[in-house]
């Protein structure tokens, strides 16, 4: 399973592709207006970090033919952009002409394994299950991922299923195990998933033997 990050920050995205491990980014309008930048110089600076890695960013309007526009406007940004649409019945018209211009697309805000299913026939590169928002509601977010991987899996569709949503590391290691393709997560959840106190304390134990021994200097 791939590893996106999950924001617009710039500084963030470069601390996460410095680690090597980020395979592409995903933002969103709300992520968008944390910032406080201009949407398309901010998009341009991104790409300057991660180069060509896929970059998802979102169309607002709510209707296809001004989506298909602005979903256009974003590809011509660079060749890693993935047009993000929402999964109604316009961002699924949407998606299909994209598709057919050769625009990658990303469908987000999907909540049950029927939007994704209709997503994937419509054509998406990409299919966002947002789990957390569905634990909030006293619902398991991880069935979904089961569910919509499963559905894949059986009829060979070649949609990649993001993991979106994603509120802890554990849900970044049940999304691996449930057959997610990726799972996109803030930089503090990358930053959890290093950590560990047995690798803390072994480091501090080589270093204070290593230390002790004064059998070389580097
Ligand atoms: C994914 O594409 C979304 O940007 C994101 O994962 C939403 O997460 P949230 O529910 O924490 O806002």
């Amino acid at each position: 399973m791939k590893i996106f990050i999950d924001t617009a920050n710039l500084a963030e995205i470069q601390e996460a592709f410095d680690l090597g491990v980020i395979a592409g980014v995903t933002t969103n309008p709300s992520l968008v207006a944390k910032e406080g930048k201009d949407f398309f110089v901010m998009l341009k600076d991104l790409i300057a970090i991660v180069g060509d890695l896929p970059v998802s960013a979102e169309v607002i309007s709510l209707k296809s033919e001004e989506m298909v526009e602005q979903g256009k406007k974003l590809a011509a940004i660079g060749p890693g952009i993935v047009v993000k649409l929402p999964m109604t019945e316009e961002g699924l018209k949407a998606t299909k002409q994209l598709t057919a211009l050769g625009i990658k697309t990303n469908v987000t805000l999907i909540f049950s394994s029927t939007q994704a299913l209709l997503a994937a026939r419509a054509g998406a590169t990409y299919v966002s299950p947002f789990i957390g928002r569905l634990d909030d509601i006293n619902q398991v977010g991880m069935n979904l991922i089961h569910e919509i991987s499963e559905i894949f899996k059986i009829h060979g569709i070649q949609s990649e299923i993001i993991a979106a949503s994603i509120r802890h590391s554990a849900h970044v290691i049940e999304s691996a195990l449930a057959g997610s393709d990726i799972a996109t997560c803030p930089l503090k959840i990358i930053q959890a998933m290093i950590k560990h106190p047995l690798t803390d304390a072994g480091i501090a134990k080589f270093t204070a033997d290593w230390e002790g021994s004064k059998l070389g200097s580097f």
